[in-house]
C-alpha cells in the first residue's frame, strides 16, 4: 500500500519540494505551466508586467504555493529580484523558466520593418532569457543543480513562419540553450530549450488576428497532426520533463512540441491520401 502510494505520487507530484520561477507567468502559456507546476507539488513564482493577471493566476492556484513579482525581463536589476525574491522566499531556486515573450507586427515586406519593432523583440526574446539564464546561474551554482527552461518556437528552425524579429530571436534562445548547457553542465546545471507549434495564446490571437476558434482551425490547415490541437497544457506538460528529476540527464537539448511540423516538407506530398482518409 505505502509503494502504491509513493509510485502514485511520483506520477502525480512530480517536481515536490521544487521551486520555480516563471516568467511571462501571468498568461498563456506561462499561466498554464504555473498551474500545472503546482499542480505537481512545486512553489511557484510569477515574474510579469501584466500586475493584475499575474496576480489573478497566483489566486487562482493558491497563495501558498504562488506568488507574484513585478519584473520586466528586458530590465536587470528586475530580474536580479525576481530571483532573489524566489530565493528569499523558498531558500532556493530548482527551475528557472525563461518564458515572456513578445512579437511585432506583421508586415511582410523588411523594408516595411522599424529598427525600434526589432530591438524590442530582441530585448525581451533574447536579452530577457540571457538574463533570466545568467541570474539563475548565479544562484544555482553555489547549490550544484537546476534545471533552466526556456520557450524558443518551430521560427527557430523553419523560415517564414513569423516575423524577421521573431525568427531572428527564438534562433538565439537555442543559441544561448546549448552554450550555456556547455558552461553550466560542469555545476550540474541543466539547460534546455521547448520550441512550440502555433497555439492560440493572446500572443498568437494579437498577431494573426480572430479569436482562439479560428486560430486553431487556421493553423490546423498547415499542420502535420490532424484532429487535434495544440494547447497551452501541452506545453506545460513538456516542460515538466526537463523540470522534473525524470530529466536529469537531459541537457542541451530542444524538445518540439508540434505534432511533426518540422519534419514535413510539405512540397512533397509523398503520403497524403487523395481522399483525405
Ligand atoms: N502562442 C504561440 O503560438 C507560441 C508558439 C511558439 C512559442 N511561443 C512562445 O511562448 C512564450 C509565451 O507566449 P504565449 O504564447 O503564452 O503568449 P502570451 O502573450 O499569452 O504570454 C506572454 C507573457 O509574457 C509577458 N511579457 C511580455 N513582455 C514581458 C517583459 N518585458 N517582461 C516580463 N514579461 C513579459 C506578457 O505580459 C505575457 O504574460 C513566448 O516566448 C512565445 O514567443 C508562443
Amino acid at each position: 500500500m505505502a509503494a502504491a502510494s509513493s509510485f502514485i505520487s511520483l506520477l502525480t507530484k512530480r517536481l515536490e519540494v521544487k521551486v520555480a520561477l516563471i516568467t511571462g507567468g501571468a498568461s498563456g502559456i506561462g499561466k498554464c505551466t504555473a498551474k500545472v507546476f503546482a499542480q505537481h507539488g512545486a512553489k511557484v513564482v510569477i515574474a510579469d508586467i501584466q500586475d493584475d493577471l499575474g496576480h489573478r493566476v497566483c489566486e487562482d492556484i493558491g497563495p501558498s504555493n504562488c506568488s507574484y513579482v513585478h519584473c520586466n525581463v528586458t530590465d536587470e536589476d528586475q530580474i536580479k529580484n525576481a530571483v532573489d525574491k524566489a530565493v528569499a522566499t523558498h531558500g532556493k531556486l530548482d527551475i528557472m523558466f525563461n518564458n515572456a515573450g513578445i512579437v511585432d507586427p506583421n508586415k511582410s515586406r523588411i523594408m516595411d520593418n522599424d529598427k525600434s519593432d526589432f530591438e524590442r523583440v530582441l530585448s525581451v526574446n533574447v536579452t530577457g532569457v540571457f538574463l533570466g539564464i545568467k541570474h539563475a546561474a548565479r544562484v544555482m551554482v553555489p547549490s550544484r543543480s537546476g534545471s533552466i527552461i526556456s520557450t524558443s518556437s518551430v521560427s527557430y528552425l523553419i523560415g517564414a513562419t513569423a516575423t524577421h524579429a521573431y525568427c531572428a530571436s527564438k534562433h538565439a534562445v537555442l543559441g544561448l540553450t546549448r552554450n550555456a548547457a556547455v558552461e553550466l553542465g560542469q555545476f550540474g546545471i541543466r539547460v534546455n530549450c521547448l520550441s512550440p507549434y502555433a497555439l492560440a495564446t493572446p500572443l498568437a490571437t494579437g498577431f494573426l488576428g480572430g479569436n482562439d476558434e479560428e486560430l486553431e482551425k487556421a493553423m490546423s490547415k498547415s499542420a502535420n497532426l490532424k484532429g487535434v490541437y495544440l494547447k497551452a497544457e501541452d506545453i506545460a506538460n513538456a516542460a515538466l520533463y526537463p523540470a522534473s528529476e525524470e530529466g536529469r540527464y537531459v541537457s542541451g537539448h530542444n524538445l518540439f512540441i508540434d505534432g511533426g511540423f518540422t519534419v514535413v516538407n510539405p512540397s512533397l506530398q509523398m503520403f497524403q491520401y487523395p481522399d483525405g482518409s
